[in-house]
């Protein structure tokens, strides 16, 4: 496995600071249409290596990503996502997959390679496995590779927005003809595409959002969540 990522560009391509983690959350939209501006190389592979940095059970990782550029391939790609037009505007669409076996292949390298690190003890690594395979037996594996696969997800997504981009994810696909097309195995649950590139104006209405107190709860469900300030 890799280090943490260094020398990951730390200004928006233009040379604009990247924006700022609240900026990011709160002005994000689902974009519905995109210029043909190129996201440069140098971003994309830093979105992608943060995207890889999220988080998951047992560090297993079980998310894949397939970036469609070439403009045939986002053709086929709108195609099996009912057309949706964004599909063949943006310049990269990224094809989020989550694998409910590979984990399997892999689980020793993640859990052995861990403890070396220090995270974790080499003496306890098998009993460790043998843990992990016996909780995750009884898990169903669509919701699991989703689960995960969602989080590296939306780092890429925010990751996209603090360089300055435009994203919009999406779930109307055919998964069996994304699978189809872009030769994925039968073990492959797709679980979402983003949309990467520079929105065509005019700006997306922001469609607005529950207020806290109507889906945050305080100690157990019902008892709404008080929030004293504004924000
Ligand atoms: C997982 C996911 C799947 C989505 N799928 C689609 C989609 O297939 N097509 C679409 O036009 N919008 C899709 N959206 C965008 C949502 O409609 C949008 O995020 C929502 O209306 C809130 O708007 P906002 O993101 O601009 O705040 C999806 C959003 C998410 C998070």
């Amino acid at each position: 496995m890799q280090d943490k990522p260094t020398n990951l560009p730390t200004t928006q391509p233009g040379g604009e600071p990247l924006k700022p983690f609240t900026e990011v959350v709160v002005e994000r939209r689902a974009t519905n249409r995109f210029t043909p501006d190129e996201v440069p190389e140098e971003s994309l592979n830093a979105i992608l290596r943060l995207g890889l940095q999220a988080p998951s059970g047992y560090n297993l990782q079980p998310w894949r990503f397939i970036v469609v550029r070439d403009e045939a391939n986002r053709a086929r790609l709108q195609a099996a996502a009912y057309n949706q037009a964004k599909v063949g505007q943006a310049p990269v669409v990224v094809i989020a997959v989550g694998m409910k076996e590979e984990w399997k292949r892999t689980a020793d390298e993640v859990f052995r390679e861990g403890a070396e690190r220090g995270a974790g003890s080499l003496d306890t690594v098998e009993q460790y496995k043998q843990g992990a395979l016996g909780f995750l037996s009884h898990m169903p594996m669509d919701v699991w590779v989703n689960r995960h696969t969602m989080i590296a997800f939306t780092t890429l997504m925010y990751a996209a927005e603090a360089y300055g981009f435009d994203t919009a994810p999406m779930e109307g696909f055919d998964a069996a003809a994304v699978k189809r097309e872009f030769g994925l195995p039968d073990e492959a649950e797709v679980v979402a595409l983003l949309a990467i590139g520079r929105a065509e104006p005019p700006d997306k209405a922001y469609p607005g959002r529950f207020p806290l107190e109507r889906v945050v709860y305080s100690e157990r469900y019902g008892e709404a969540w008080q929030s004293n300030d504004e924000g």
